[in-house]
């Protein structure tokens, strides 16, 4: 029998069956709504505090957002959870590192990364996708989780498959 799963949704909101449980299926229900959500606006700021409001929603994440490159320091951008820090410098925390070391950085137990930066005490594990433009980081994707190890390779694909959405904004 043929089978097609569609999921058909207004540009302005997200929809994922409560049925999909495992995370893998609940990104690819996600993401071609993403691209969707930001198709018809042209506002950088607007399409990434709509993709945050997505992510959240259909995720779960206890913490999600951007912070954006300004100079020698990264600002946060639109977010969803607890208040956070505004800035981060070069290097610094786990965010800090990813812009410095151009690579997606995955955190089983933040108390073990050195120099990480605790905005919420009750984060436990982190990742951290840069973004680019013309080979340079211009923002960081930031997710905190309040359980250990919460993050693995199918985030970080999935994650990134997200980012060049992002990229393309
Ligand atoms: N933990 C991050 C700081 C940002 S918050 O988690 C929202 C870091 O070490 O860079």
């Amino acid at each position: 029998m043929y089978f097609c799963r569609l999921y058909t949704v207004m540009a302005e909101s997200i929809f994922i069956p409560g049925t999909l449980t495992a995370k893998k299926d609940r990104y690819e229900a996600l993401i071609p709504q993403l691209q969707a959500l930001v198709s018809g606006e042209t506002d950088f700021i607007a399409n990434l505090a709509n993709i945050m409001a997505a992510l959240k929603d259909a995720m779960g994440f206890f913490w999600i957002g951007v912070y954006l490159v300004k100079g020698n320091e990264l600002v946060v951008g639109p977010f969803q959870g607890p208040v956070a820090c505004s800035r981060i410098g070069f290097g610094k925390g786990v965010c800090g590192t990813s812009w410095k070391e151009k690579r997606v950085i995955r955190v089983d137990n933040v108390d073990e990364f050195p120099g990480h930066i605790a905005c919420s005490s009750l984060s436990k594990s982190e990742i951290v996708l840069p973004a680019f433009k013309n080979g340079e980081v211009f923002l960081v994707l930031d997710i905190d989780s309040e359980k250990l190890s919460d993050f693995d390779e199918e985030d970080e694909k999935q994650l990134g498959a997200i980012i060049k959405i992002i990229e393309r904004l």
